[in-house]
């Protein structure tokens, strides 16, 4: 192992990126993704050493493979893209809707479609915790997050003996996506959160670590919420 990349989908900003950012930081190769090749380039001359920028569309499942065609020897996956969707059922928003389950389920199953055969380590896709506690308008959210656990257990059956783990973070009070939000929702969310503060990016990446690097495990759908489930 460790001769191969480490590939982030997802890897262009918040938690994807700080995860490659620590892979890129021992000298491993990297290689983030996001939706622009351009950005994705940026990202990755950012992040530096040996890292690699490519740009593709989880939404436009058809064009994942010939994108990551070079992409070869592959140490660890992570799929880790989101774009967010606030979609209530009786206001249902369908190409809102079209676009997080294409790209959270078939674009993320279409990498590891096309990067299966070249990869010799783990696999670890992110979900959230609105997949238990779900809230007005996270239809969708909260459904592709509980496809996540079940995509899990049967890529350990279809892909054994490679390892596929998830892990869902509770709200990261540091990553781009909340990191600016109004004192008065910080104070209200650190309230329902039992460690008396929100969890860290930092945090997420040495869970993501453990779960990519530990052989052990396997199948696992990781809570990493400062715990927020027992409130
Ligand atoms: N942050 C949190 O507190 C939190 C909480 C619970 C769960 N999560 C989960 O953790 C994961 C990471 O979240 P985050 O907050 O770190 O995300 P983020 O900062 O919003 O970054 C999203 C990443 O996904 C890429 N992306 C978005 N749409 C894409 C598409 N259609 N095709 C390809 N790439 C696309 C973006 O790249 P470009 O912008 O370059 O296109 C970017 O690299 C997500 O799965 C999210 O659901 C996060």
């Amino acid at each position: 192992m460790a001769n191969g990349s480490v590939v982030v989908v997802g890897g262009t900003q918040g938690l994807g990126r700080e995860l490659a950012q620590s892979y890129a930081d021992e000298s491993r190769a990297v290689i983030v993704t996001g939706r622009e090749q351009l950005r994705a380039e940026n990202a990755a001359r950012e992040i530096g050493r040996n890292t690699r920028g490519i740009g593709f569309d989880l939404a436009d499942p058809h064009t994942i493979a010939g994108r990551l065609e070079d992409v070869d020897d592959v140490d660890h996956l992570v799929l880790a893209a989101i774009e967010r969707d606030s979609n209530k059922v009786r206001e249902y928003d369908i190409d809102a809707a079209l676009r997080l389950v294409t790209l959270k389920l078939v674009g993320y199953t279409e990498v590891i479609h096309v990067l299966a055969p070249r990869l010799r380590g783990s696999i670890l896709i992110y979900g959230g915790l609105a997949r238990d506690r779900p809230y007005p308008g996270s239809t969708t959210v909260t459904t592709v997050n509980g496809g996540v656990t079940s995509l899990v257990r049967t890529l350990v059956i279809e892909l054994a003996p490679t390892r596929v783990n998830a892990l869902h973070p509770a709200i990261v009070g540091d990553s781009p996506q909340w990191r600016d939000m109004a004192p008065e929702r910080h104070k209200a969310l650190v309230d329902r959160t039992p460690i008396g503060r929100l969890v860290t990016m930092a945090e997420v990446v040495g869970a993501s670590r453990f779960l990519l690097e530990n052989g052990a495990m396997n199948g696992i759908s990781l809570n990493v919420d400062g715990g927020w489930m027992c409130m």
